[in-house]
């Protein structure tokens, strides 16, 4: 491979993205970013201190010293915690600073999966493939309902799906990076599509790419 190879893949929280991001990184052999997670990093050091998600400065101090090698992903996955990275991830400063560190990341060879919100419009706009994954609201209300339930929780489908369209609108609404595919982004909807096929998509997508590639 001649530069460091990019796949980015945005969409929704709970459209599979990041299950879809682990298994294409795997296969391809590229380092792997969930670049929520470094929102979500910031807003978690801001809880840890008690301090309220709309106290800027705060939030870029938090911002500066997120270390991607360090990111712990069973403290950073809890729901409130993915609430309040939805907040701070409002602020523009905050997300230029974590934008220098999601591309020092993606420029380190061999190449990396990103996924996030603004991957294929912001942070790899150069990317060699986009992949914009989503589902419907009900669809990821009823997976997130299964995940809890899976794990003997119990929990208001009526309450999941509202959250979910509340984080949505902040995520698409916010002025700065709002979520939505890039133009040249490939679309894949898993409302009706098992996560295999949703790979096996988007390997045919990326091997075609790799194809033209290797021949140029
Ligand atoms: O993907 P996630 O649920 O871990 O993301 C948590 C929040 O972080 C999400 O609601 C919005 C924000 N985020 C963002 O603004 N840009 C990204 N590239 C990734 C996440």
């Amino acid at each position: 491979m001649t530069h460091p190879f990019t796949i980015a893949i945005d969409g929704p929280a709970g459209a599979g993205k990041g299950t879809l991001a682990r298994r294409l990184a795997d296969h391809y052999r590229l380092n792997l970013l969930d670049t929520g997670l470094t929102y979500r990093a910031v807003a978690y050091a801001l809880i840890q201190h008690a301090l309220p998600l709309d106290n800027v400065s705060a939030a870029e101090t938090a911002a500066r010293q997120v270390d991607l090698a360090k990111l712990d992903r069973a403290v950073l996955s809890a729901h409130a915690v993915g609430e309040a990275a939805s907040k701070v991830a409002v602020f523009p400063t905050v997300r230029r600073i974590l934008v220098e560190k999601q591309r020092d990341f993606a420029r380190t060879p061999p190449g990396a999966v990103l996924d996030g919100r603004d991957i294929g419009t912001v942070v790899c706009p150069d990317a060699d493939i986009k992949l914009y994954v989503t589902a419907s609201a009900e669809v990821r209300a009823r997976r997130r309902l299964a995940e809890i339930e899976s794990i003997g929780g119990t929990a208001d489908f009526a309450e999941i799906l509202a959250d979910i369209q509340r984080r949505d609108e902040r995520d698409m609404g916010r002025a700065d990076s709002p979520l939505k595919p890039a133009a040249d982004a490939h679309l894949l909807d898993t409302s009706e599509m098992a996560i295999e096929a949703a790979f096996l998509a988007a390997m045919s997508v990326i091997d075609d790419v790799l194809a033209k590639r290797n021949k140029a």
